[in-house]
């Protein structure tokens, strides 16, 4: 179909400053015409977007995509399916693959799995480390020319405070930048579960908030010496908001990301001792849910990043030392961050920046934007559609998520990536 017509929607682009009913007349891909009541005509398919919010689709730049090496649990095309099914168009693979991504030719593998799977974009982080194993730094040109958009040893933190300052340097120095994993190990121990009352009561190893703090300072004051750009995954700590808050003030580049998890969930879903509950860093307490929430509202937290992370069914049925942390993400962060506005911690404008826009421009992407003359790449959703999270509907090879048999609210209807339609509902 040459011409499609979506109709009747509310437009919402923070770049193009728009919010308003607004029909989008496509052409071969690209938005011919932005206007009021277009026409259609015939030829022309219409999509009835009543009801529903027409955005620019959302940039996930923190998911496990488990390829190469550990297929059974997702692959580039299930999580490409997962991704473009919650409205994202672009996706940044972590490194720690079997083997990590540490090598030009792992970095070049994946955008070619990518490209050919074709339903968005995906890109490689490169690990700072050979072989993640926080010892020596790998040739971070050669991957970035390969096409790595950021450098990071997820899943492990950086220990050694000389290495990540090293790394910080060069990653700067290349215009790129590192992210980092913030956990102490040695104060992270054996821990399973957020040090608080619940982990005390279930008797749970407790994983001591300070595992996060300490690194997220350390992290903090190194960029602030070195004036290069830092990066925390998975922030979850109020402290850990004062810390990049204090960063901030002090003129540290420093960027932060929090999980849709990490803004929903409280240590509470251990209650029925399920270690689809384990994750790092731990789902915390109420007030670190607070502490996030309105840290993503002021920008102190710039953006929503999924940390999407799939496991296989036996191993989250492991006893909690041998269950491996994480949980998918792609298919709830439209709906957990459309709660929050719901309920005021911010409005529908900043919702889209957080998911669309400012982690596109953290990799140095441009935007997608609905403006004439742009190539469709966006999102129809209805924001007050109601679902039930099921194993059949999450697009995953893994379904490890203690969502699962929830009802969230807010549902993607259709993902254009590259002017063409690769979901709909
Ligand atoms: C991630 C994974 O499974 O790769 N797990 C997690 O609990 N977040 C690793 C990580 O993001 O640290
Ligand atoms: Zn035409
Ligand atoms: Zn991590
Ligand atoms: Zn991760």
């Amino acid at each position: 179909m040459d011409h499609i017509l979506i109709k009747g929607g509310y437009v919402v682009d923070p770049i193009t400053n728009t919010s308003d009913y607004l029909d989008i007349l496509i052409e071969k891909g690209k938005i011919k015409k932005i206007g009021k009541d277009i026409k259609p005509f015939a030829g022309c398919q219409v999509i009835d977007a009543k009801d529903c919010i027409v955005s620019p689709s959302f940039t996930d730049i923190h998911v496990h995509f488990r390829d190469p090496g550990q297929t059974y649990k997702e692959d580039i095309r299930t999580g490409s399916m997962a991704a473009v099914a919650g409205g994202y168009t672009t996706v940044v693979c972590m490194p720690n693959t079997l083997p990590a991504l540490d090598d030009a030719s792992l970095i070049r593998y994946v955008i070619e799995k990518g490209e050919e799977v074709g339903l968005c974009r995906v890109l490689p982080a490169g690990a700072i480390t050979k072989g993640r194993r926080g010892k020596e730094l790998t040739e971070m040109s050669l991957l970035k020319d390969a096409g790595a958009v950021y450098f990071t040893d997820d899943g492990a933190p950086v220990m050694d405070s000389h290495i990540m300052r090293k790394a910080m340097e060069f990653a700067g120095s290349i215009g790129s930048f590192v992210a980092d994993h913030c956990e102490d190990l040695s104060l992270s121990k054996d821990g399973v579960a957020h040090e608080g009352e619940i982990a005390a009561a279930l008797g749970l190893p407790p994983l001591p908030p300070e595992a996060e703090d300490t690194m997220i300072a350390r992290d903090c004051v190194l960029s602030l010496h070195t004036g290069m750009p830092v990066h925390i995954c998975h922030l979850s700590t109020k402290v850990g908001v004062e810390i990049v808050t204090w960063a901030k003030a002090m003129g540290a580049k420093v960027t932060a990301e929090v999980t849709p998890h990490h803004l929903y969930l409280t240590d509470e879903e251990w209650l029925d001792f399920d270690c689809k509950a384990k994750v790092s860093p731990p789902l915390r307490e109420h007030e670190d849910i607070e502490a996030v929430r309105w840290a993503l509202a002021s920008g102190i937290i710039d953006f929503v990043a999924t940390d999407h992370a799939p496991h296989a069914h036996q191993e989250k049925m492991m006893e909690h030392h041998a269950c491996p942390p994480g949980m998918i993400g792609l298919q709830f962060a439209l709906p957990i961050v459309l709660e929050l506005v719901r309920k005021d911690y911010f409005d529908i404008n900043r919702a889209i920046e957080v998911l669309s826009t400012k982690p596109a421009e953290k990799i140095g992407l441009k935007p997608p934007q609905i403006k004439e003359g742009e190539v469709a790449e966006l999102t129809i959703f209805d924001p007050t559609e109601s679902w039930e999270v099921t194993e059949d509907v999450i697009y995953s090879k893994s379904k490890n998520t203690p969502l699962l048999g929830r009802k969230l609210i807010g549902k993607v209807k259709y993902t254009f990536y590259n002017g063409k339609i690769v979901y709909k509902d």
